[in-house]
């Protein structure tokens, strides 16, 4: 890692300009969390309806504590599962000096501190909390790879720090924790059974009983159709493929993983599924995944894509 570059892009954030930074689960495009300019300049740079709220990263619990009220759930959740793919929705401190654009108007705040070596020295240098929502525009799929950045976001960030291919591949787990239960409010490669397992109340919210505007089922949205549980293949379609058992045919297929592997499929499924998107004609035939583990949130966010 070039520590030159972490400098430099820790100065832009201060200055509160935007970076895209790698984090284990997608990129982000980073701005200062203290600052509501900063931060407008995502919505802008996304051309994202201002109503949704954004997710901070923060170093450490101790440094989420500043901001946000700690109760003894969240602490046990932190204990389990942060630094990583988890995060959790804390109320505000009175007094919290965080943008409140940052919250889109709510009273809490969607906290994460993240793994990836890279965010947490950028954490570190900048000594800032970092507003980061996926690094792609509005409706379109998140982005794995530096490049998928460069792609759609390229001209709107000072910078973009480049930190590979994300492991995890899919967007943390959120999990509300600021009632008497903790409520997932979008799934992720935490599961509700290892939520469970650290706090047996844990459930998951429906569109119904909760609103989160991340939840609007058009998020996941790529140009060209989604058709899913495909089990044979249309003429002039595009293939997204999983396991080892093929419709017939000739067509141009992405695998998510040949060995039917789910967590390779979650760490495949964007940059696949914005492949098929750039090459398709008619549409995206989606082959059935398995709906438990990560399968669960795969399929969530196959139809958020396919609801588009
Ligand atoms: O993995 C991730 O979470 C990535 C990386 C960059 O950290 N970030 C990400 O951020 O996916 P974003 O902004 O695309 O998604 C934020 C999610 C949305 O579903 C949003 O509605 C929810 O968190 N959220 C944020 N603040 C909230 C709040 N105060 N109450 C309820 N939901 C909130
Ligand atoms: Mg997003």
């Amino acid at each position: 890692m070039e520590t030159s570059d972490i400098k430099i892009a820790a100065a832009c954030l201060r200055e509160g300009k935007l970076v895209a930074l790698p984090t284990e689960t997608v990129y982000g495009l980073g701005a200062n969390a203290l600052s509501d300019d900063a931060v407008a300049k995502i919505f802008e740079a996304k051309g994202r309806p201002h109503f949704n709220p954004l997710i901070v990263h923060m170093r450490s619990l101790d440094d989420a504590a500043q901001y946000v009220r700690i109760n003894g759930m969240a602490e046990k959740i932190a204990a389990a599962f942060w630094p990583g793919p988890l995060t959790m929705v804390l109320p505000r401190l009175p007094g919290c000096k965080l943008s409140l654009l940052v919250s889109a108007g709510l009273d809490s705040v969607a906290v994460r501190v993240p793994k990836h070596p890279m965010a947490q020295a950028l954490l570190a240098q900048a000594q800032i909390p970092i507003a980061a929502p996926s690094a792609n525009r509005s409706g379109k799929v998140s982005p794995t790879q530096a490049t998928h950045v460069r792609e759609e976001l390229g001209n709107r960030v000072a910078m973009i720090l480049d930190g590979g291919n994300c492991e995890v591949g899919i967007e943390s787990t959120v999990v509300d924790v600021t009632g008497d239960i903790p409520v997932i409010l979008r799934p992720g490669s935490i599961t509700e059974s290892m939520l469970q397992e650290i706090i047996p109340q844990t459930t998951s919210g429906t569109s119904t009983t909760y609103k989160s505007p991340g939840m609007l089922l058009s998020h996941y949205a790529p140009d060209h159709p989604l058709r899913l549980n495909a089990k044979d293949i249309r003429e002039g379609e595009v293939v997204l493929a999983f396991g080892s058992q093929l419709p017939k045919g000739s067509y141009t297929v992405e695998n998510l993983s040949p060995t039917s592997d789910l967590r390779e499929a979650a760490a495949n499924l964007f940059a696949m599924l914005r492949k098929l998107d750039g090459c398709a004609s008619k549409g995206i035939a989606v082959m059935p995944i398995p709906d438990g583990g990560l399968g669960v949130a795969i399929n969530d966010r196959l139809q958020r894509a396919a609801n588009r």
